[in-house]
């Protein structure tokens, strides 16, 4: 008898999930767990895409390093009944100092793509940026968000179609602008280059084998409509509809001969909020300010670009010090976690900004994954502020870390 009052006690079942997605989601707990399934469900080539950086991926390691190695010093007993995440990018509120990152060619993660990506990003209360390279366009995007929505572009060599995107954002109602100056020629991503990969990813020999093992993506991939490159559907530049290397892609289109010229010229062109990303050294960031931009993002591109480059998070110190009172800074590579978010802000950052967490998230479970890591960062970081002793994100400063 005594037995059977114990078991029963401790026996139990959970019910069974038949929803798939929901099934995914059970079983992480983290966007490592959300990687892991993600890299599982994809192809291999679309992982990598995702996944790699350039050549020997110091750098892309080093901006996971950066937070690893910095510890926490909390403090206690301060009373707190409860956390207050609130904060401001641009002169506005945003529930949490997260913006989520521009990546090209979302769709193929996710048929939903881009979509999901700004539904989930508009409920959380957070900044999506739209890329250049996006396979779902300005106004598509706008359509689906009523949320903050910043445009990121890249210099075509064509002015007068940077000129036309940036008209279309501003008539789109996006509320900033984001120039990304860390690609004069594009890395060198050697999983890329290993596998031939191309934009859209062409099905082959070599593929074959790989889509056969992965058939939800595969199924998704072909039963949706082809993946373009939306913002440039039908120009001559290029819009995707035949294969090419992202390589090919942005050597011949994108201009190399980038300068602060060009900086002052969209400054001429657009009237709101300007973000330059990819800013690696104090001295740009000080030239920066000179030229009136409202913030720099911090980046090397999530490792994708220059390998060697510094880790985004060893600058938000020594750039917060330089110019930190007179333009926002954004902390953009390798933030997994809520921690990670806290330490950017105590460094000195006034948000940051996540690629790849919520790109895993698209990879195993769609739009509900997306959710998911949103969630996660920002209960995350109420937990990491509740058990630092810091009440609200002006509390977070450098007295609570261990920088090294
Ligand atoms: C798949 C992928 C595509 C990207 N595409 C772009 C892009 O089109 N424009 C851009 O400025 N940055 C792009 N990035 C860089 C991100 O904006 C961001 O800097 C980077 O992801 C930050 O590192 P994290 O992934 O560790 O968060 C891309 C990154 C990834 C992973």
């Amino acid at each position: 008898m005594r037995t059977v009052d114990t078991l029963r006690s401790v026996l139990r079942f959970r019910s069974i999930e038949t929803d798939p997605v929901e099934r995914r989601l059970a079983r992480a707990a983290s966007v490592e767990d959300l990687r892991r399934i993600a890299r599982r469900r994809l192809p291999g080539g679309v992982f990598d895409y995702i996944d790699g950086g350039a050549e020997d991926e110091r750098t892309l390691a080093a901006n996971r390093a950066a937070f690893a190695t910095t510890g926490f010093r909390p403090r206690v007993l301060r009373g707190l009944a409860k956390v207050d995440t609130e904060t401001a990018i641009l002169g506005r509120p945003v529930p949490y100092p997260l913006v989520l990152a521009p990546t090209g060619f979302t769709r193929i993660a996710d048929p939903e793509g881009e979509l999901a990506v700004a539904r989930a990003a508009a409920r959380a209360g957070v900044p999506y940026t739209l890329s250049t390279l996006s396979t779902r366009s300005i106004e598509e995007v706008r359509a689906v968000s009523d949320g903050r929505l910043w445009f990121q572009v890249y210099a075509w060599r064509d002015r007068g179609l940077v000129r036309e995107m940036v008209e279309r954002a501003a008539a789109a109602g996006y509320e900033a602008l984001v120039l990304t100056v860390d690609t004069a020629v594009l890395g060198r991503r050697e999983r890329d280059v290993r596998r031939g990969f191309s934009l859209p990813p062409t099905i082959g020999p070599g593929t074959l084998v790989d889509g056969v093992l992965h058939p939800g993506w595969t199924w998704a991939f072909v039963r949706s409509e082809p993946i373009r490159f939306a913002n440039v559907v039908g120009r001559e530049v290029g819009d995707g509809a035949a294969p090419v290397t992202l390589a090919d892609y942005i050597n011949t289109q994108f201009d190399p001969e980038l300068s602060w010229a060009d900086v002052d010229w969209l400054r001429s062109v657009w009237d709101g909020p300007l973000v330059l990303k990819g800013v690696q050294a104090v001295e740009d960031a000080v030239i920066a300010v000179e030229h009136g931009v409202e913030a720099v993002a911090l980046s090397n591109h999530g490792g994708r670009q220059l390998d060697g480059a510094p880790a985004a998070f060893s600058l938000v110190a020594p750039v917060a010090d330089a110019v930190g009172d007179r333009i926002e800074l954004i902390c953009d590579g390798g933030v997994r976690r809520g921690s990670d978010i806290a330490k950017a802000v105590a460094a000195g950052a006034t948000v940051a900004m996540a690629g790849r967490a919520y790109l895993y998230g698209l990879g195993a479970a769609g739009e509900r994954g997306v959710d998911r890591v949103l969630d996660w960062l920002r209960t995350d970081l109420v937990r990491t502020m509740s058990l630092l002793g810091a009440g609200t994100v002006a509390d977070l400063d450098r007295t609570l870390l261990d920088l090294r």
